[in-house]
């Protein structure tokens, strides 16, 4: 199966949107590869302060378009989320897409990974 570039931007465990209590939904955790694979207009996951959503449908409602979103398919959007001050409407809207979260040891990979760029190469955002 197609795999997508992956960004060089690591996922954390902080929160930049702080939106969700896992109360009755049990979240599935996904592997950074097999999000990776959803990356097109066919399939468009978005990685979201780790957890993961299906923005299939929602991509032509998008009021920003829905090329934008394509453009992080596969990936972590979080900083752009942010970045465009989005609404509390906005997330709630995303609520409803939620599919599962990041599996937990890619979490722990790729901190550790940006924890040697940090101290290699004198800053975040290099590729590895
Ligand atoms: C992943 C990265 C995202 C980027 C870069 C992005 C970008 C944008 C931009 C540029 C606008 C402004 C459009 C305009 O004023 O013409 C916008 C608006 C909006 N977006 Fe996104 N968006 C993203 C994800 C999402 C998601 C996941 C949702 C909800 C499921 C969402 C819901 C909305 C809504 C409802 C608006 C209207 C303004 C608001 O209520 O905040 N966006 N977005």
């Amino acid at each position: 199966m197609e795999t997508c570039n992956q960004f060089t931007r690591n996922l954390r465990n902080v929160r930049l949107v702080a939106h969700f209590k896992f109360k009755d939904f049990k979240p599935k955790a996904f592997s950074r590869d097999e999000i990776l694979t959803h990356c097109t207009s066919d399939s468009l996951w978005i990685i979201i302060d780790n957890l993961v959503y299906d923005f299939t449908k929602f991509r032509t409602q998008h009021p920003g378009g829905a090329s934008i979103l394509e453009q992080f398919g596969g990936n972590d959007g979080t900083e752009a989320f942010v970045r465009y001050g989005h609404s509390r409407l906005a997330k709630n809207i995303m609520k409803k897409y939620l599919i599962g979260k990041v599996e937990q040891s890619n979490l722990m990979e790729s901190l550790s990974r940006s924890h040697n760029q940090f101290q290699i190469g004198g800053g975040f955002g290099k590729s590895s």
